[in-house]
Formats: C-alpha cells, structure tokens, sequence
C-alpha cells in the first residue's frame, strides 16, 4: 500500500451548480442521508490522507460550515480553501493548494458532486499513480456517449492530453475514453505547471486538465487508470441525475443489508440511509424507509409502511406501520401499527405502543402496554402497567407542560385522563372514564363523576317526533306487559 502520510486529498465544492435551480448549494443536497460533498469528503477520508481540503466558493457561507460539521462527523482535520471567483478547475486546485504552501507529496483531486465513488476506487488511483512514479494520473472512463467530458487523447497508449468538448477537433470528439475530473499528481510538478496555465481556450478558464499536457513536455510520465465501474463517477448536475444517485446509492445500501443477513421483501421501496445499522435476520417489509443514526437489531421486524429516523429498534422487535424518530424500542417490543412516535420515548422490553397512540418524551417500562387509541406525552410507566383505551395523559395546560408518573402494575380504565402533573402509585387501578386531577395512592382504586342516573321516558317526552322518539315507542311497547305472563 502506497504511503498516505505523504497524501493531500483535495475535494472541490466551489461551482454554482446553477442547473440545481436552489437557494441551497449543489453539493449540500443530500442523498441517503447525508450531503453530495459529505459522501466525496468521507470517501476521500477513507484513504486516510494527512490533508484533506474542501475548495469552497460559490454559497461558501453555507458550504465552509457544513465542511466543519463533516470534518466533527468524520472525527478529522478538514481544511477549508476558498476559491474567491470561479476560474476554472485550475484555479480551484491552485487554491486548494494555499493552506499547503510546504506540501509536496501526491496531490489528489476529486469533485464534491460524485457521491458514488469508492474510497477503494481512488486508493487504486493512487497506488497506480505511485506504482508508475507518474506525475499526473487521470481517473479515466469509458463512455457510450462522450458528450460534455473532456477527452483523453493517447498516441498509441501513451495519454498525452485531455481536450474539452468544447475545444476539441471533430475526430477527438469521437474518442470515448473520457475524463473522470479525478487526478494523483506530483505536488511539486503540479505547483510548477499551475504556474504556467493559461485560460486560452473556449470557456476562457484555467483548466486543471492542462497539467497533464505541461507535465508531459516537461519530459514527465502521465498516465491513466481506467475506472471498472464508470456509473460510480457519475456526476450531480441537476435534480434528476441527484435522484439517479440516490436510487444508485440505496441499491448499494439496501443490498450490503441482505448481503449483512437480513431480508428486504422489496428493495425498490425499502429506502435506508448510509448511517443506518441492521443487524441479521432482520425483516424489511415493503415502502420501509430508514434514516439518521437508525439501528435495528437482530430478528426484529420492520414495516411495511414505515418511516423511522433517529430510532434504535431493539432484537426481535415488531415495529408495524409506524412513523417514529429520535426514540428508543427494547427488545420484544410491539409496535403498531398506526403508531406515532415523538422524541425521547422509550418503550421498555416487551413493551407495546398500539394502534392509533401517539408517544412524546414517554419512558415506558418493561412489559407495559398502551394498546388502542391513546396519547402518552410526557410520562414515566412502571413495569408490566396496562393503559386503557382511548386515554390522554393531559400535559399541556396551555403554558406549560406537566409530567406524570405511573407505577408498576397499574390497571387504568379506558378513557382515563391523567391531568399532569400526577402521579398514580404501583398496583393501583382507575375505573373507565375517570379524570385523575390527584395524586393516587398505591393500590387504591380511582373513579370521578357522580353515580349514573337514568331519566326514564326522556326523549318521548323531550325528542317527540324524531326517529329515536320512535325507537324508544316500539322498545317499550314490545316490552312484555304482566298481562302477558
Ligand atoms: C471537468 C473537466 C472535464 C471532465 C469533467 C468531469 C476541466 C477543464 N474539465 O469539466 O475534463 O470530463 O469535469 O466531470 O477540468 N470547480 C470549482 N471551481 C471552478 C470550476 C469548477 O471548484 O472554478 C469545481 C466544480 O464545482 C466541480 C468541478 O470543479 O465540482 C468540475 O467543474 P465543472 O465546471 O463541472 O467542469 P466540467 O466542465 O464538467
Ligand atoms: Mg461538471
């Protein structure tokens, strides 16, 4: 392996990206959830390079922030190089070479708009490069249709230059072998060529591509290493080839899945972001997409349509049509479906969230359950407690929000409202509709409202001449009468 102490990495961010159509930078779109420019940086990271610069320019004041929260994420040094106006490639390499006036290693150059190629792919770029003591080696690729790249021009198969489309004569625009924007170079030779490009060409810029030429009249080696796999180099332009790389990037994701053991009934629509972990014998039902820091233990069950960010989803879990974020659920657990899940919940071990519950900053413990129809915010449950359908844990009284507390093994009737905060002791119960203002002590049982009272003969009297009047007639009058016994 080739020596990266002697390496700088150079990821160029600077262009407009004006075929986006966006108030947000190109490179600052995300696919699989992280950024065009995070991908080309962590795949650069993975060569482990003693430098590693962002070229940044166009919207830099977006751009120079989000390099820092990369360079937090990857746990590195990530310098930021500003390109103050765009003068083309060249001018951009030139100026991610300033904050490294004393290095002279090999110098490689990708772009911030590739998010699919392979920290493996340019390591074989480099060990190539050092293996042929050149100083320039382009990443070349071949194409059925050339249009818009700029051409590798060989003679026999020696490359001696590359020409843009723009300026190229009609027989190079027939070559197909193309320039990938991705270059190993000599740091010295390449400082001293920068020195000597001029922006005589079509688009009036200076091109990095130029080096390759003044490299080689300088009596120079140059070479070019052949990509296996062009659709990694493919670039994001606009919103339609970002989806293309979206879709490119999940099959990989969706596929290092099923190959780490688990089982996606439908990888067309199983969406799951690069910091997502899955563990073996996992279950992905169809239209599951999963994002953020997202990990799903072994034997648990997902889907189908469900969205979880954020969300650590214990071994054996069931999580069954659920939207849910930021949360936790243990192991065993039940969920779903028709489930909403907020911010800091925690479902405890073979805990359950059923149908039509929304959870908010709820730590629900082991074996507890709040099956049908409930809204549980700002709550801590016990073990093993059991929720009635259709309750409200009133938080919220219009300023403020209120915590409650619930036992273990506590029985609540359906329709209870806790009106936090409250507390409710262990073993406790609550009779069906009850409105739980104070605090319950352990094992007591708690109902509200008066005794129930039936005002006989109400709506015949009260409703005459509605269809429930009538109701009621025929009711009493096909009671049976002591006259029939
Ligand atoms: C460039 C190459 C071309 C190659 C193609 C591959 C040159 C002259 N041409 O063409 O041979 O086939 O990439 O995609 O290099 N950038 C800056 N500052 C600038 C200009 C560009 O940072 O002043 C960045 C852009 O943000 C982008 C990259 O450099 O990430 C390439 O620039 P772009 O304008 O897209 O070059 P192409 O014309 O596509
Ligand atoms: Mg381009």
């Amino acid at each position: 392996m080739a020596d990266t102490t002697d390496l700088a990495i150079l990821v160029l961010a600077a262009g407009a990206g004006t075929r986006m159509k966006s108030a947000k930078q190109k490179t600052l779109h995300e696919i699989g959830g992280r950024s065009l420019l995070g991908h080309s940086l962590h795949a650069a990271a993975g060569l482990n390079p003693a430098h590693l610069v962002a070229v940044v320019g166009h919207q830099r004041e977006q751009v120079a922030p989000a390099v820092e929260a990369i360079a937090a994420e990857l746990d590195r040094e990530v310098l930021v190089a500003v390109q103050e106006e765009q003068n083309g490639t060249g001018d951009a390499v030139a100026a991610g070479l300033a904050p490294l006036p004393d290095f002279n290693g090999t110098v490689i150059v990708t772009n911030g708009d590739v998010p699919l190629l392979r920290p493996e792919t340019i390591q074989s770029l480099f060990e190539a490069h050092v293996a042929e003591s050149n100083a320039v080696t382009v990443l070349s690729m071949s194409l059925d249709d050339p249009t818009g790249y700029g051409r590798i021009v060989r003679d026999g198969s020696a490359v001696t230059a590359i020409v843009e489309q723009k300026d190229a004569a009609p027989e190079q625009l027939a070559i197909t072998e193309v320039n990938s924007g991705v270059f190993a170079f000599d740091g010295a030779i390449l400082r001293d060529a920068l020195g000597q490009l001029n922006s005589d060409n079509a688009q009036g810029e200076l091109y990095i591509t130029d080096v390759l030429s003044i490299a080689r009249d300088a009596g120079h080696r140059v070479g070019a290493v052949v990509a296996p796999d062009p659709s990694e180099l493919a670039g994001v332009n606009d919103r339609v080839q970002l989806a293309a790389a979206g879709r490119a990037l999940n099959e990989r994701v969706v596929e290092a899945a099923m190959r780490g053991g688990a089982t996606v009934v439908d990888p067309a629509t199983t969406w799951i972001g690069v910091n997502v972990t899955i563990g073996s014998d996992v279950i992905i039902h169809p239209n599951t997409q999963l994002w953020g820091a997202t990990s799903i233990a072994d034997g648990a069950e997902v889907g189908p349509d469900t969205t979880l960010t954020n969300m650590q989803v214990g071994a054996n879990a069931h999580v069954i049509r659920v939207h849910g974020f930021d949360s936790v659920i243990g192991r065993g657990a039940n969920i779903g479906p028709y489930t909403y899940i907020r911010p800091g919940t925690v479902v405890g071990e073979e805990g359950k969230l059923g149908g039509f519950v929304e959870a908010k900053n709820a730590q629900i413990g082991r074996g507890t359950k709040v099956p049908h129809l409930t809204y549980i915010g700002d709550a801590t449950v016990g073990e093993y407690s059991n929720i009635g359908a259709s309750s409200v844990f009133v938080n919220y009284d219009g300023v403020n929000k209120h915590h409650t507390t619930i036992g273990s093994h506590v029985r609540t009737g359906s329709d209870t409202m806790f009106i936090a905060p409250v507390t409710v002791g262990d073993g406790a119960y609550s009779g069906a509709g009850t409105v739980i203002k104070d605090d319950v002590p352990a094992g007591a049982l708690v109902v509200s409202g008066g005794k129930q009272r039936n005002i006989e003969g109400w709506v015949e009297r009260k409703r005459p001449g509605t269809a429930a009047a009538d109701a009621a007639a025929a009711a009493r009058d096909a009671q049976p009468t002591n006259d029939d016994k």
